[in-house]
């Protein structure tokens, strides 16, 4: 029978985080996968001088629900079949480098501008940065922590002063600016995309919030997968080579724009909303691409 590790961070437990490894091992024992939870603090991989070693033996493949890049990187680097991959979580767990890869295949984005680096805690703020957002992205802009998640890093500003103190707080942090999407205030459309396909969509709604996060207080409710909609996600997905994804979508002005893409989005909400099986389609596209017969 088929082995699969699924790997969950040590550090990290809330019911919704439980949720995903325990209906992914569910659904890969139906397709004839036997799926073992595995913490990260179980230190599962090393770097030797003769290549790296990992506690893989007699497992086909790793379910990776953890954003580690290290340990994910180590066990790519065994041949270990790994959900999502490397590069997906890498460009997935920074905004920037995420809003780059989706730009270069021409996915339409919010404009969005680096926030320049700065490693010094007593630095000041210069005048010009401010000035030169607002030329170029409008007033109120948005600005992003790169690494940040569940709306916790995303903040919107209004003045100078606020975004002086928010530089201070945030500023030796990689960081963006974004141009403020008004049409789609507290609302967006969450899109999974399992193995290049959309499988469903959730509007996400907030009330007295501009960040439609579920984790920050929106709801869900299942939204219809349109023609366009379903194009702009799998393109997303595509853009960062997601085999499994959560695609953030806006509602501009002139249609729809892709906010992220989340190689690790939660699907819990989204599968009560929508009645549709993610857990099941990820299993189902796992299965397969690791070419594994079924209950063989
Ligand atoms: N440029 C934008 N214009 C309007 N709303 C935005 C913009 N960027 C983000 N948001 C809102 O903030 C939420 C969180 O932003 P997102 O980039 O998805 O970060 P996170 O990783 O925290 O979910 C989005 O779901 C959306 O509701
Ligand atoms: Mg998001």
């Amino acid at each position: 029978m088929p082995k699969a590790l699924i790997y969950v961070n040590a550090y990290y437990h809330t019911e919704q985080i439980a949720y995903q490894p325990a209906r992914l091992r569910e659904e890969l024992a139906a397709r004839g996968v036997c799926a073992e939870i595995a913490q990260t603090d179980a230190l599962p991989v090393r770097v030797e001088a003769g290549g790296v070693r990992a506690d893989t033996a007699g497992y086909d493949l790793c379910v990776y629900l953890d954003k580690d890049r290290y340990i994910l990187r180590a066990l790519e680097s065994t041949g270990m079949p790994v959900f999502n991959s490397y590069k997906t979580v890498t460009l997935c767990d920074d905004k920037m480098l995420g809003a780059l890869a989706l730009a270069e295949q021409g996915v339409p984005l919010p404009e969005t501008v680096p926030g320049p680096l700065c490693y010094r805690g007593e630095a000041r703020l210069g005048g010009q940065t401010y000035a030169r957002a607002c030329a170029l992205l409008g007033l109120p802009f948005v600005v992003k922590e790169s690494n940040s998640s569940l709306g916790a890093g995303v903040h919107l500003i209004e003045s100078e002063a606020q975004f002086c103190a928010l530089w201070e707080r945030i500023k030796l942090r990689p960081w963006l600016m974004q141009k403020f999407i008004a049409e789609s205030r507290g609302r967006d459309v969450r899109v999974i995309v399992v193995g290049g396909r959309a499988l469903g969509a959730m509007l996400r709604t907030s009330q007295g919030d501009f960040r439609s996060n579920v984790a920050a207080g929106g709801s869900g409710a299942a939204f219809p997968l349109d023609a366009a909609l379903c194009a702009v996600a799998e393109r997303a997905a595509h853009a960062v080579g997601a085999d499994f994804c959560g695609v953030d979508v806006l509602f501009g002005k002139e249609g729809y724009l892709v906010c992220e893409v989340n190689s690790n989005a939660f699907f819990g909400t989204f599968e009560r909303v929508t009645g549709l099986n993610v857990a099941g389609a990820y299993a189902e596209h796992i299965v397969k691409k690791c070419g594994l017969c079924p209950h063989g």
